[in-house]
């Protein structure tokens, strides 16, 4: 049960990714108490479930960031607990209780689907699912997902090559092609990320598909010999190869359906081919409808995601809809929600990180999102008065949280999980250990009696 003191400000935050934690800091280092609520039992949201497993370096630096904020008193944490319309509690509820603000920082967790033939075959998949699959985010990492031996990537961003780097150096496919609806020069993955499957490239066929492109990509006044130099000197400094997997790249290629046998399995991917353009200042890709077959077995949509449209705000362009004038700017962004219907900014709701922008950035730019928002929410209440009655309201969430029929977890259950997973992780000689389950997570902290 929260005991206070609260100060002057009670804000409920949801979702204790990058964005939420650190939005949960500023506002407690400005009078601000928080209760930070979070869909899985852990805090750290992409951080801990997104970034590629091996990365412990870096995971276990934000993890101690993460830990500090965590250990603040003025935030309440409240792990295992889904906000939504088809969630153990509604936006509405949280407002109901009285909170001052309301800041939404879950990510952006739907699946952004291109309405394509064959989306649903099995072997069709989205990155987010198999990136929580093997980083065990449950349900997904108990989840079985069917991998050929030949694999598209739709895509050429960053998350391309985390799957890429999976299916290359893991599970050791055959084939990786990333598909590129424009060319080259558009790739938008990062050089370092390059540089873990580059060793796998095909570079007989990267020459070959650099002569095709190579004109399509003169008229748009590109040079493909840029893109070649950007991609070729990641080499020297390339990762040993630990399979035989031939990675390659389809460019001017746009998804044009799936094809799936009579079992339902995919067994093909239709492409559209496609030429540059320039449209306002950028280059797009303009389909043809000349069409071609790629022979794989499994596509994997690497291209984004959008919000949760059941979390019960509205949705446009992937992300929850901010009040275009808004009252409280942050450098000049929105982070005001908005209902478009009644055209009116959303009582009191505000939202930050991946939910304002969905799939835009690295933790850093979520974390400055996420202060940001917390700047908006700040500049709102200097205008409220105070709290006559904080713990009221922190009594009646608590008292709401206790009916669920699931229990939830707090941070003196959380360092009981952390303890647990560290001894799991020195008896098996290993990095790092994580629970696959939420039963065993509750196990181990000795919440799990608790489950009705
Ligand atoms: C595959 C992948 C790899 C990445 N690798 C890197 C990297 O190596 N380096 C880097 O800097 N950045 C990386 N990023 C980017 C980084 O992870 C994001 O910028 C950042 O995590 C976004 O933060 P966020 O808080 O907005 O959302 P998220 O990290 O998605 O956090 C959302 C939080 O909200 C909670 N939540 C969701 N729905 C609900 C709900 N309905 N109710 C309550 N809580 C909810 C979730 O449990 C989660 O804790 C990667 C991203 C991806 C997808
Ligand atoms: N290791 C890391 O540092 C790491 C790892 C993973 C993710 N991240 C970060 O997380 C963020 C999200 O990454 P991301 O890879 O999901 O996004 P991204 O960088 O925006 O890449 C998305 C890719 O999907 C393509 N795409 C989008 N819609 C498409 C469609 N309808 N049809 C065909 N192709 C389509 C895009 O092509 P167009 O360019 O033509 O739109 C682009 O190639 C990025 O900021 C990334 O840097 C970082």
């Amino acid at each position: 049960m929260p005991e206070g003191p609260f100060g002057k400000y009670l804000v409920v935050v949801i979702g204790a990714g990058p964005a939420g934690l650190f939005a949960s800091r500023y506002l407690a280092a400005n009078d601000v108490h928080v209760a930070l609520l979070n869909r899985d039992v852990m805090p750290g949201g992409l951080a801990e479930y997104g970034i590629y497993f091996d990365k412990y370096k870096m995971k276990e630096g934000l993890r101690r960031q993460f830990q500090q904020i965590m250990d603040l008193p003025q935030i309440d944490y409240f792990g295992n607990v889904t906000i939504g319309e088809k969630g153990d509690l509604r936006l509405s509820d949280l407002r109901a209780l009285g909170f001052q603000a309301l800041l939404v920082t879950v990510g952006a967790q739907g699946t952004k689907w291109l309405g394509l033939p064959g989306e649903n075959l099995v072997g069709v998949y989205h990155a987010k699912d198999l990136v929580y699959h093997y980083n065990l985010l449950p349900p997904q990492s108990t989840m079985e997902f069917r991998i050929g031996k030949r694999v598209a990537l739709i895509g050429a961003g960053n998350v391309m090559l985390d799957i890429a780097h999976w299916l290359i150096r893991e599970i050791k496919v055959d084939e990786v092609i990333s598909v590129v609806r424009r060319g080259p020069n558009e790739v938008k993955f990062s050089k370092e990320e390059l540089k873990i499957v580059i060793r796998n490239l095909d570079l007989a066929k990267l020459e070959s598909e650099l002569a095709r492109t190579r004109p399509i990509a003169a008229e748009v006044g590109q040079d493909v010999n840029e893109a070649k130099e950007y991609i070729l000197s990641t080499l020297p400094k390339g990762l040993e190869p630990v399979s035989n997997t031939r990675f390659y790249f389809e460019f001017l290629a746009a998804p044009n359906r799936i094809i799936g046998n009579e079992g339902g399995f995919a067994t093909g991917l239709e492409v559209e081919d496609t030429t540059l353009v320039c449209s306002e200042g950028d280059v797009e890709a303009k389909r043809l409808s000349t069409r071609r077959i790629l022979d794989v077995d499994s596509v994997i949509f690497c291209i984004g995601d959008k919000v949760d449209e059941t979390f019960g705000l509205a949705v446009r362009k992937n992300a929850f809809v901010k009040h275009p004038n808004p009252l409280y700017p942050v450098d000049a962004l929105s982070f005001e929600a908005y209902d478009p219907d009644v055209n009116r900014p959303v009582d009191r709701v505000f939202v930050a990180g991946w939910s304002r922008e969905a799939s835009s950035g690295l933790v850093g730019v979520a974390r400055k999102d996420g202060e940001n928002g917390a700047r908006a929410i700040l500049e709102y209440l200097a205008s409220t008065p105070s709290l006559v009655d904080p713990m009221s309201i922190m009594n009646a969430l608590s008292t709401k949280l206790a009916k669920l029929s699931k229990p939830v977890v707090q941070k003196a259950d959380l360092i009981k999980l952390y303890q647990a997973a560290a001894r799991e992780a020195t008896n098996a000689g290993l990095p790092e250990y994580k629970f696959k389950t939420n039963e065993e997570m509750l196990k181990a902290m000795g919440l799990y009696d608790h489950q009705v």
